[in-house]
């Protein structure tokens, strides 16, 4: 069992650790695991996403850095519509996934360096780095947007994460925190693959709680793509294996202010609106670096995508909220897609699906009054 690491678009390989872009072109880097899933291999004793520590061998497990993330309900909403409820994570969001498993992997090589970690992120990621940073008792450095405000940015200090406001558009965070500066190891999650690769356990963890039967659809927001990549590669690396039979359909749901993989795979051509003012405020990438993989791999994994409209992602909040479900309204995306594409006939009440329900609700300022 391997992973393979390389360039997303000269394709050579990668080897060091700590490496988030081509060496050679500066793309960023595509990961595959090799090997095969073997459920055997589970550890069935472990109720976390570690449950399949066997399926991450650059990985010792005396180095994992858990909180206790993963392993999170399946649960049945109506008849065929279940909800994975990643808001349960330990900082409440699907991100524990990722900083569990680049945590994990990088935090001896940090700590025997002295470095400290920069990471540029508002919201969850940031809030989900800088806990598991602090319980590994690393130093991490967040870069945020000056506007930055809320229970996330609460959040995130809370964790004593040391925190950099920066002026401008969201490009110049992502720009500043990867400045070289002595004893700064930058590990950004949106370019990062080990963080991407912690995501492929949630289509793991999907199959193993449908006892290894694969739903007929998934959807899952999709702003920078860790989530939309990392649970195609979980599937994908099952059905290779034969544990699973079919590919589900994954469905990227994006909203319409943000769509630019919606747009590239309709053909259409995207702007962004001068001004993002959607209540999915986690969903901001307007120019995913990973945009192109995006592409080839939901065209491969035979995927679907859509967009909503902010009526009907408030709608699906309201609907998720009333019925217990206190979920961000960037995960009510998910929800709101699936609603439409019933509306449209291409779901049927036959169809056994999963909506991702990525964030807490209660970290939202939404629906305050
Ligand atoms: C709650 C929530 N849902 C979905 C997403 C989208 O994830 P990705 O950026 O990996 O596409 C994010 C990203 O910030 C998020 O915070
Ligand atoms: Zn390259």
């Amino acid at each position: 069992m391997s992973v393979e690491v390389k360039c997303s678009v000269c394709g050579r390989i990668s080897r060091k650790v700590l490496d988030f872009r081509c060496s050679y072109c500066r793309n960023p880097l595509d990961i595959k695991v090799l090997g095969n899933f073997d459920t055997a291999r589970i550890n069935e004793h472990n109720f976390s996403l570690w449950r399949y520590a066997r399926f991450f061998p650059y990985i010792n497990e005396a180095d994992i850095i858990t909180l206790g993330e993963g392993w999170t309900p399946l649960v049945r909403f109506s008849q065929n519509i279940f909800f994975k409820l990643e808001n349960l994570n330990p900082t409440g969001s699907f991100k524990d996934r990722g900083s569990t498993t680049l945590i994990s992997a990088l935090n001896r090589t940090v700590k025997e360096s002295g470095s400290f970690i920069a990471e540029d992120s508002s919201g969850n990621a940031g809030a989900s780095v800088a806990a598991y940073a602090g319980r590994a008792g690393l130093k991490a450095r967040i870069y945020v947007p000056e506007a930055v405000a809320g229970p996330k940015f609460q959040q995130i200090q809370s964790y004593a994460a040391e925190v950099v406001k920066v002026p401008g558009a969201r490009s110049l965070v992502a720009e500043d925190a990867q400045k070289p500066e002595p004893g700064k190891l930058y590990i950004g999650h949106i370019l990062h693959p080990l963080f991407r690769d912690g995501i492929r356990t949630l289509a793991y963890e999907i199959a193993e709680q449908s006892d290894w039967r694969s739903p007929d659809r998934v959807y899952v927001p999709v702003s920078a793509g860790t989530l939309l990549l990392g649970v195609i590669e979980g599937f994908f690396h099952m059905f290779r294996s034969k544990v699973i039979t079919k590919m589900p359909t994954i469905v990227a749901c994006q909203t319409r202010q943000v769509s630019p993989l919606f747009n590239r795979i309709k053909n259409q051509p995207y702007t962004p609106p001068a001004v993002l003012n959607s209540v999915a405020d986690a969903l901001v990438s307007i120019k995913p670096p990973f945009l192109e993989l995006m592409v080839k791999k939901l065209r491969e994994a035979n995927g679907d995508t859509t967009v909503t409209e902010e009526a009907e992602i408030i709608n699906s909040f309201e609907e998720l909220a009333k019925n217990g479900f206190l979920v961000e309204p960037s995960s009510a995306v998910a929800y709101a897609a699936l609603k439409k594409q019933r509306d449209e006939g291409i779901v049927s009440s036959k169809d056994r699906v999963v909506v991702v329900l990525t964030g807490s609700g209660l970290k939202t300022t939404f629906g305050l009054h």
